[in-house]
């Protein structure tokens, strides 16, 4: 993905308070070998996710008409950026930006997609769809970006148990940890060119996430758990989820 072997560098597009952001400059200090955070951008002055970047010293930037196709590329290449990740960023990225990019720009979602996903599907109400719906099991995606909301393919996905007493809050909560577990590592996987978007439109490769996603919710519940193939652990929580009833 990047040049000479250097870690690829991501550009990181966000609206909103950048707690995936932080995830990624997170993991970027922790191993700078798997990428480097080189520009934080986002269609709010406020955003929270820029202050997040300055504090890191991560060139920041206003995308004042974020439909401005050449000002975003412009920008994108001045930054030097092999990789755009979309991390809570609420505009449609133009459709130019996203055919320069194929391949190369990630975004996260609050859900298992193609399930709650499309337009004006974030934030709380994906998780009140999900409540609405009775569904036992939710999750996060990270998907390649296409020019849909919400609709190219799956690259990672994280599952997690839907309670029969949770509220939206509590369970954006539990979205939201294994959120900042699985974007890091799959932008590190796609950095390397271990995991890429094959012709077909699937994405190809495999990578781990790290096994350090255990934590407890308020309830005493392990909010979050880590895919492997061997996971009692999410085998039961799964069944749980199903079990349980509402
Ligand atoms: C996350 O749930 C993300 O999936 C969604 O918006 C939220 C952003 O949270 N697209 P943050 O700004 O990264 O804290």
């Amino acid at each position: 993905m990047s040049d000479g072997g250097a870690p690829a560098r991501v550009a990181v597009l966000a609206s909103g308070g950048g707690s995936n952001l932080q995830a990624l400059l997170d993991h970027a200090e922790a191993d700078p070998g798997a990428f480097r955070v080189a520009l934080a951008a986002s269609d709010r002055v406020g955003a929270g996710a820029l202050a997040r970047a300055a504090a890191r010293g991560v060139p920041t930037a206003h995308l004042a008409e974020p439909a401005d196709a050449d000002r975003l590329l412009a920008l994108l290449a001045d930054a030097g950026a092999d990789l755009v990740v979309l991390a809570g960023y609420l505009r449609l990225v133009p459709a130019a930006v996203t055919r320069a990019f194929a391949g190369r720009m990630l975004n996260v979602h609050p859900s298992l997609l193609p399930a709650f996903g499309g337009p004006g599907m974030y934030g709380r109400r994906v998780h009140a769809a999900v409540l609405a719906a009775g569904a036992r099991v939710s999750g996060a995606t990270v998907h390649f970006v296409d020019e849909e909301y919400d609709r190219g393919a799956v690259a990672a996905q994280w599952p997690v148990p839907v309670f029969a007493d949770d509220t939206p809050e509590s369970l954006a909560a539990r979205v939201l940890h294994v959120e900042h577990a699985l974007l890091p590592p799959t932008v590190a996987a796609v950095g390397a060119g271990r995991l890429t978007l094959g012709p077909d439109g699937r994405a190809r490769g495999t990578f781990r996430a790290a096994p350090a996603v255990h934590g407890n919710d308020a309830a005493g519940r392990s909010a979050a758990f880590l895919i492997q193939d061997d996971s009692q652990l999410l085998r039961t929580q799964i069944a749980d989820a199903l079990v349980r009833g509402v």
